[in-house]
């Protein structure tokens, strides 16, 4: 039997017609057994401000924060923003990088994204080294740059691309393994 591993995902688009978290509804649709993929909403989050979070800490920050310290692994979809991470992805992780506690530290992850010539492959590179500043724990294979994306989705919304539904089947698979091997490791 599979151990469960549960997945909280993050997506750097905000608009609806998103094609990113497009790709998190494939990863929940091909997700092995036992993982469970739900997505953070970062909406509604403030801009960051030292301010606001001496005030103390608003709703929606402590939901993301609670919904990622709960999760075994976090799961990144990735726009490309002027060559980076869009201002939103940013803001949620600078939220949820606060101290005493902060949930993102040894986190095991992964990331995707859709995108223009390069499949966000640019953003995907920053968010990696951002990561890194919380030590968080990437799987690296099989990268999922989807390119020239608008046209790899049909009218409905569907990710029609067969080599990227196949990337992102083994990207959750590699995750899930990488962090049940994690969980033996520092049990
Ligand atoms: C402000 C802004 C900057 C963008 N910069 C880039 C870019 O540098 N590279 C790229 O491939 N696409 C860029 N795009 C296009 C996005 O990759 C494209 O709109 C993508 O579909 C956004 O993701 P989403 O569909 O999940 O919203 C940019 C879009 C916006 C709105």
């Amino acid at each position: 039997m599979q151990q469960s591993v549960k997945v909280v995902a993050l997506c750097g688009s905000l608009r609806k017609a998103s094609l990113n978290r497009r790709l998190i509804a494939v990863a929940q649709a091909t997700a092995p057994a036992g993982m469970a993929i739900d997505i953070a909403e970062i909406r509604d989050l403030p801009l960051y401000d030292e301010d606001i979070e001496k005030a103390g800490l608003p709703a929606p920050v402590e939901r993301l924060r609670g919904q990622i310290a709960g999760a075994d692994a976090l799961l990144f979809a990735c726009p490309e923003y002027n060559f980076s991470i869009s201002g939103a992805l940013k803001n949620a992780i600078d939220w949820a990088s606060r101290p005493p506690s902060t949930p993102l530290t040894g986190k095991p992850y992964a990331i995707m994204g859709a995108g223009g010539r390069l499949g966000a492959a640019r953003a995907q590179y920053h968010l990696r080294q951002i990561c890194g500043a919380f030590d968080m724990k990437p799987v690296f294979k099989p990268e999922v740059f989807v390119i020239n994306a608008p046209a790899q989705f049909d009218a409905a919304g569907a990710l029609t691309d067969e080599t990227a539904r196949g990337l992102i089947r083994d990207l959750v698979a590699n995750l899930h393994a990488w962090t049940l091997r994690l969980r033996v490791a520092q049990p």
